[in-house]
C-alpha cells in the first residue's frame, strides 16, 4: 500500500496503541503530534514493538503551513485525527483553550485535507456525547443529549461540524468513533496511559494507589441508581479500541459515507466491580474510600456495541480481567510512566 495514513495525536495514549494495529493489518502511517500531551518515547517503544521507524513530525494540527508540509511530503489516504486536549476539569477551568485547540485543529485539518484530495476522515468521539443518556444499553440511535463541560461539547459540535462537512460534499467520508472508557495497555508493557500529574480517570488512579503513589482511591459516589451505588462505566481494552480503528479503516476503502460507531464492550462495571477485578487479576490491594459525587458524573453508561460487530466486524475480545492485568503491567514495569525509571 502506497498511501499513508495520517495519526494525528498518534503520540497519545489510544493513537500509539492503534499504530501497533494498523502496522499489523499492513498499513503504513505518519504521526503527526505537538507532545502537548505525550512523549517521544511513546513512538520510540512504538517502533521497538514494530520493528519499524514511525515518520513522526512535531507539529500542531492548528498549524496551517505545517500541515500543508505533510500533505505535500506524504500521499495521505486518510486521517484518524486523536488530536485534542481531553482533560474534562480542565475544560471547565480553561473553555476557550479546548474550543480553540479541538475545534480549530479539525477546522484547519479538513481544510487543508480537501485541499489536498483528502477526504477520508475517522473521528475519536465519546460517549460523553449521549449526556445523561436516554437509553440503557445505549445504541448510535439514542439521541445527543446535554454535555456537562466544554471537552464534551467539542465533541458533540465537532461531529455536527463533520457531519455537515459530509453532506456538503459527499465525496467525504466520515466516521464517528464514540469511544467508551477506553484502559488497559500493550501486553508487552511497553506502553500505556501516562497521565501528567494527579489522575482524573478511574484506572491510573487505581494502579498510581496500587504502587503506592497515591494513598488510596476516593470513590465518587455510592449512592447512584446502580446495584452498588457506585457508577457503572463500559471499560474497554485499548487495544480493542485501536483494533477498531483498522475496522473502520478498512471500511472506507468501501466507501462508507457518513457512519457512527459505539466502540465499547456492552459491559457496565460499577468503581467497585472495578476495584475488585484489579485486586483479584494482580492480587493486590486497593484502599478506597467513599467520597462525595463528583460534579457532572452520570450513574450509568454502557452501550450495544451490535452496529460495530455487524457492519464492520469488530467487536472487542478483552474482558475486565485482561484490562487490569494489562493496566498494572506497564504501571509496574514503569512507575514513572515514559520518564527515566
Ligand atoms: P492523549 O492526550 O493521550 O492523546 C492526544 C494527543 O493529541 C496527545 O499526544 C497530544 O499531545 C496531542 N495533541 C493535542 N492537541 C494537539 C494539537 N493541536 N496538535 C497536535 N497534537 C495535539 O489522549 P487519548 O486518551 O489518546 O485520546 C485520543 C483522542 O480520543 C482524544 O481526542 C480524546 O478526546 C478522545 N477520547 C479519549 C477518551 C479517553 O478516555 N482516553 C475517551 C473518549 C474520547
Ligand atoms: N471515579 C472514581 N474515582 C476516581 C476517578 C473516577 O470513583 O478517582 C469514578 C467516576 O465517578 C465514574 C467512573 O469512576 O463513575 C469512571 O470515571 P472516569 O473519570 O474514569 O471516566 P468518565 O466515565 O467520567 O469519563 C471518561 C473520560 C471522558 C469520556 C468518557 C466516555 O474521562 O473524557 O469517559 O468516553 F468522555
Amino acid at each position: 500500500m502506497n498511501h499513508k495514513i495520517l495519526l494525528t495525536g498518534g503520540a497519545g495514549y489510544i493513537g500509539s496503541h492503534t499504530i501497533i494495529e494498523l502496522d499489523k493489518a499492513g498499513y503504513e502511517v505518519v504521526v503527526v503530534d505537538n507532545l502537548y500531551n505525550s512523549k517521544p518515547e511513546a513512538l520510540r517503544r512504538v517502533s521497538q514493538i514494530i520493528g519499524k521507524e514511525v515518520p513522526f513530525i512535531e507539529a500542531d494540527i492548528r498549524d496551517r503551513e505545517a500541515m500543508e508540509a505533510v500533505f505535500n511530503q506524504y500521499d495521505i489516504f486518510a486521517v484518524i485525527n486523536f488530536a485534542g486536549l481531553k482533560a474534562v476539569g480542565e475544560s471547565v477551568a480553561k473553555p476557550l483553550e479546548y474550543y480553540e485547540n479541538n475545534m480549530n485543529g479539525v477546522f484547519v485539518l479538513c481544510d487543508v485535507m480537501r485541499k489536498h484530495g483528502c477526504k477520508n476522515f475517522i473521528f475519536s468521539s465519546s460517549a460523553t456525547v449521549y449526556g445523561d443518556p436516554a437509553i440503557i444499553p445505549i445504541t448510535e440511535e439514542c439521541p445527543k443529549g446535554q454535555c456537562t463541560n466544554p471537552y464534551g461539547w467539542t465533541k458533540s459540535m465537532l461531529e455536527q461540524v463533520l457531519i455537515d462537512i459530509q453532506k456538503a460534499d459527499p465525496e467525504w467520508n466520515v466516521v464517528l468513533l464514540r469511544y467508551f472508557n477506553p484502559i488497559g495497555a500493550h501486553e508487552s508493557g511497553l506502553i500505556g496511559e501516562n497521565p501528567n500529574g494527579i489522575p482524573n480517570n478511574l484506572m491510573p488512579y487505581i494502579t498510581q494507589t496500587a504502587i503506592g503513589m497515591r494513598k488510596e482511591l476516593g470513590v465518587f459516589g455510592d449512592d447512584y441508581d446502580t446495584p452498588d451505588g457506585t457508577g457503572v462505566r463500559d471499560y474497554i481494552h485499548v487495544v480493542d479500541l485501536a483494533a477498531g480503528h483498522v475496522c473502520a479503516l478498512k471500511a472506507i476503502h468501501e466507501k462508507k459515507g457518513l457512519a457512527i460507531y459505539n466502540l465499547g464492550t456492552g459491559h457496565g462495571y460499577s468503581v467497585l466491580d472495578v476495584v475488585h477485578a484489579f485486586e483479584k487479576a494482580n492480587g493486590l490491594k486497593v484502599p478506597y474510600v467513599i467520597k462525595p459525587r463528583r460534579p457532572g458524573d452520570i450513574a450509568t453508561c454502557y452501550c450495544n456495541p451490535a452496529k460495530a460487530k455487524e457492519e464492520l466486524g469488530w467487536e472487542a475480545k478483552f474482558g475486565i480481567e485482561e484490562m487490569c492485568r494489562d493496566s498494572w503491567n506497564f504501571q509496574k514495569n514503569n512507575p514513572n510512566g515514559y520518564e527515566e525509571n
